[in-house]
């Protein structure tokens, strides 16, 4: 089969390196890639961007895609998987209708209380006075968070109340702005992504993200800065749990909504004392958790995204998983999270291949016009390593991003510490 992947990121990066590895995968294109992708796939760009519904259809019918593997959010909010279903090509990617489970934090709350999925309370706020209200009706620590897209940025967790109006303020701002102010919640948390036909959920193996800048969780949020699966500390039962409590109750009520939600559903969790509460829905696979889970999926991927794409989840078999351990670090340009630095050279990527079990995928990178690769995002690289233990994956991951060199760059060096100390308790 011929597939199309929509993005640009290490998230479609991995997802590219899963499907070439896949025998029944004959072809693979992806729009618009990365220069990274471009050594292992065609890339193209799409007329209009991966948010325009006729673009991506387009180019679909073009190449003679069987099937088209959306990445990222904004194309799904934007209704690209429905304009591709619409014109006969199997999609992976669930429709505007239901992709608003990402979209919109206050419709996400909605289905999770009819659904009776655990989840912290919640305001959804549309004035100053409402917000005040809510945090002195939850307390502190604060949680606001903006109703919308907004790649990771849009929530701050804080003890300073007027922090958090002044963020509020900020999102409210903004035409149509609305904001949730969530109850805090306490524990580890956890990434779990469960693909869907619609109707059958298979859970993929749990990750975590480090969503701080900083080490030791210092600092604004990102889109993630590293990430590791599996989970050693996690309670025996996590998966199944959370299938049958949050998973399989989305599901079944977007069903009976008329809005099947076909595509990934990212659980996003905090292990509370009082057991698993959602922190987030995202429609969507996780940038960076992809990078770990996929390293570690051996059932090759087009044809379980396929069957979730055509509605045939229930006739795939038990999907297999590598019992090595994977790390990510993201390499990141200067000033990132905020408006990151551009245009510098990135050396060394091509010599992690000389550490064992260790890969690089590209995210915000480009060649300049002396064919040299360049940063050109936020999120440069995300370097990827596998070991038989977690402190095997982590020696080897940071052995590989100490061999890149990027002016100005940064990265996290605590990633998966923790857990590697047996310190990470649920
Ligand atoms: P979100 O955009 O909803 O994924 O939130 C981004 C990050 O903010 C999460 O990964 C958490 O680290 C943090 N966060 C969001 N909501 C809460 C909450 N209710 N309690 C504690 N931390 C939260
Ligand atoms: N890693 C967080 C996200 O993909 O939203």
């Amino acid at each position: 089969m011929k597939v199309l992947v929509v993005g640009s990121g290490a998230r479609e990066h991995a997802i590219v390196r899963s499907l070439v590895l896949d025998p029944s995968v004959d072809e693979v294109v992806a729009a618009p890639g990365n220069p990274g992708i471009a050594a292992i796939a065609a890339c193209e760009p799409v007329e209009g961007g991966v948010s325009s519904p006729e673009g991506v259809v387009a180019l679909a019918t073009r190449v003679g895609a069987d099937l088209v593997v959306i990445g990222p959010e904004a194309p799904l909010v934007a209704g690209v998987a429905d304009a591709v279903r619409a014109a006969g090509i199997a999609c992976f990617g669930p429709s505007a209708e239901a992709a608003r489970l990402e979209g919109s934090k206050a419709f996400a709350k909605e289905v999770m209380s009819a659904a009776e999925v655990p989840t912290g309370l919640a305001h959804l706020c549309t004035t100053v006075e409402e917000v005040e209200e809510a945090l002195d009706a939850l307390g502190a620590p604060h949680v606001v968070k903006e109703d919308g897209l907004a790649a990771g940025k849009g929530v701050v967790v804080t003890d300073s109340r007027e922090d958090a109006l002044e963020h509020a303020r900020a999102c409210l701002a903004k035409e149509g702005g609305a904001v949730v102010v969530e109850e805090f919640l306490d524990g580890p948390e956890v990434s779990l992504f469960v693909l869907s036909d619609g109707a059958v959920v298979v859970p993929l193996s749990p990750a975590q993200d480090f969503k701080r800048v900083g080490d030791d969780d210092a600092g604004p949020n990102t889109g993630g800065m590293g990430a590791y699966s599996p989970l050693d500390w996690a309670p025996a039962g996590l998966v199944d749990d959370v299938v049958a409590r949050i998973a399989q109750p989305v599901v079944d009520e977007m069903r009976r909504r008329g809005t099947p939600f076909a595509g990934v559903l990212y659980v996003g969790l905090a292990l509370t004392a009082r057991g698993p509460r959602v922190i987030e829905f995202n429609a969507r696979f996780g940038d960076p958790e992809t990078q770990v889970v996929l390293a570690r999926l051996l059932t090759p991927l087009g044809g379980v995204l396929r069957a979730a794409a055509e509605g045939r989840l229930e006739s795939v078999p038990a999907l297999r998983w590598s019992p090595d351990h994977a790390v990510t670090v993201v390499v990141a340009a200067e000033s990132y999270p905020g408006t990151p630095r551009t245009g510098d050279v990135i050396s060394g990527s091509d010599a992690v291949a000389g550490e064992p079990d260790a890969f690089v995928l590209h995210a915000g990178t480009a060649l300049d016009e002396e064919g040299r690769l360049v940063s050109a995002g936020g999120r440069v690289l995300s370097v990827v390593a596998t070991g038989r233990t977690l402190a095997e994956a982590r020696r080897r991951v940071y052995a590989a991003v100490d061999g890149i060199g990027l002016d100005g760059s940064h990265h996290r060096r605590d990633i998966a510490l923790k857990a590697e100390q047996g310190l990470v308790t649920a």
